[in-house]
């Protein structure tokens, strides 16, 4: 298809001034010798007039419809005075001439306004930052102003001299010509779409179009594009300050989470710094009930918040004199009193606030010696009355301090702790928690094995160290704040 660079070539005669004044003086003496060489001639040769006064009011506007109509009078007045026979009335001239102004004027008022209209658009299109452009339907551009060759550098020819998708980046064609086909067919309207156009040094710009389907413009696309390079780079600039946003606020939270668990640690251990200066009870408790939830099931959000909630579950000790929780020996009943507000105590410091890890911690520390059976303590509630996070962190707890040893007592082995676990599930202990638990045990042991047995095996190159988990595997040493203290079953302990 011809490519026409620029505004449509005008529909009017291209004729110059003078070739159409002769036109026009050509015509007028043509219709006057007319009426001259008719012995009957009427009013119907007069209105050939029209003809040469549309010519000049088409090439000369508002003054050549004038002029044309003056001279037409004229010519109807001197063929009057010719033939004397013909004379009209004054109002018969009024009416003439009137009629004739009235045609120039209009005539060449409407040719202005169509001009000064065309003048307008082709500045709109000649000066237009955006790029307009009109293309066929076999992905040809028909025309396109002149914002391509500043923004691009190509000259309208070549624009038009090529299917378009060869500017388009090749990583942009396929969306490119997906979107010309949905155009094409009249589907859609494209509206903001964008891809790269490829500009005279070879590089490529951002160009975001607005085009009508084919459909609604009769077969024609009339596309508007606009570079928005300018906008590319400040999106992307905005872009990259999020992303360093984000990471800063990543980089700080995360330093506050930190700081978060270092003050709950710090907490925990104060209270159990009476008899546990190492912390190492809490930590322990804290990983056994989260190997215990994982293996409930929970998901990874409430088993990463039990791990440090469970750590709390004696902070209530704070309140507790450090003579009481020195003391050796077996506890009165009114000692044993005050031992167990430690619960209630340990709840009410740790609740009302809006941090997860402290919400949960509360439940913990108020029900962590709640007993399945009901007789537990501080509340008395039974099965699954007790949350389930208290009654994870009760398996834990007794657990720990079952097998670590205490001043006035020493450590049971793992196998007499995990029988006793056994032996008071459905009592003491949620069965459920209580076989996950004994389940974390057995694998461990499973995987002991394995690891021994390949240790022994000849040939079987380095030995690989067995994994064991931490909630089974005894500490070599550690004071312990449990709340179980009593170390031989079925003593009580200071805490129950
Ligand atoms: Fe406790």
């Amino acid at each position: 298809m011809a490519a026409h660079a620029r505004m449509p070539p005008a529909k009017w005669p291209k004729l110059g001034g003078r070739a159409t004044l002769a036109l026009a003086l050509a015509l007028f003496l043509g219709v006057f010798v007319l009426r001259l060489s008719d012995p009957n001639v009427g009013d119907g040769e007069g209105v050939l007039f029209v003809v040469p006064v549309g010519v000049l009011a088409l090439r000369f506007g508002l003054r050549g419809g004038l002029a044309a109509a003056l001279v037409t009078f004229a010519l109807v007045v001197a063929w009057d005075r010719y033939r004397h026979d013909a004379m009209l009335t004054t109002l018969g001239y009024l009416n003439r001439g009137f009629a004739l102004l009235m045609l120039g004027a209009l005539l060449g008022i409407f040719v202005d306004n169509r001009r000064r209209l065309e003048a307008e658009l082709l500045r709109y299109y000649e000066h237009s930052l955006d790029l307009l452009a009109t293309a066929d339907l076999n992905g040809r551009f028909t025309r396109v102003n002149p914002a391509w060759e500043r923004t691009l550098g190509h000259s309208a020819e070549t624009m038009c001299s090529q299917p378009f998708i060869e500017f388009v980046h090749p990583e942009d064609r396929e969306a490119t010509l997906a979107e010309a086909g949905s155009l094409a067919d009249g589907s859609r309207d494209t509206v903001g779409f964008r891809n790269r156009y490829r500009t005279a040094d070879g590089s490529y710009r951002w160009l975001e179009w607005n085009v009508a389907s084919a459909s609604r413009s009769g077969g024609v696309l009339y596309a508007v594009a606009r570079d928005i390079g300018a906008q590319r780079q400040a999106e992307q600039q905005l872009a990259d300050n999020a992303k360093w946003l984000e990471t800063m606020v990543a980089e700080r939270t995360r330093e506050l989470d930190d700081a978060h668990a270092e003050m709950l640690q710090r907490l925990a251990a104060a209270a159990e710094y009476h008899d546990d200066e190492t912390s190492q009870h809490t930590r322990r408790v804290g990983i056994t009930a989260a190997e215990i939830a994982a293996g409930l099931g929970l998901d990874a959000e409430q088993v990463r918040l039990l791990r440090e909630a469970a750590q709390l579950h004696d902070v209530g000790k704070l309140a507790i004199s450090d003579s009481l929780l020195r003391k050796r020996g077996k506890l009165s009943a009114r000692e044993h009193e005050v031992m167990e507000t430690h619960a209630a105590l340990g709840a009410r410091l740790l609740s009302g606030s809006s941090s997860p890890v402290l919400q949960m911690a509360a439940v913990v520390a108020e029900s962590h010696h709640e007993r399945w059976d009901g007789t537990g303590y501080p509340r008395g509630l039974a099965g699954e009355a007790i949350p389930l996070v208290g009654r994870v962190v009760a398996v834990a707890d007794v657990f720990d301090a079952l097998t670590h040893d205490r001043p006035y007592k020493d450590a049971w082995s793992v196998e007499q702790a995990i029988d006793e676990i056994r032996r008071t599930a459905g009592s003491h202990f949620d069965p459920r928690v209580a076989a996950a638990f004994l389940k974390l045990h057995e694998d461990a042991l499973v995987a002991q094995e394995s690891s021994s047995s390949q240790q022994r095996a000849p040939g079987t190159g380095a030995p690989r160290q067995g994994r064991r988990s931490p909630a089974i595997r005894p500490a070599p040493h550690g004071g312990l704040a449990s709340s179980v203290s009593a170390l031989t079953p079925p003593a009580r302990s200071h805490m129950q």
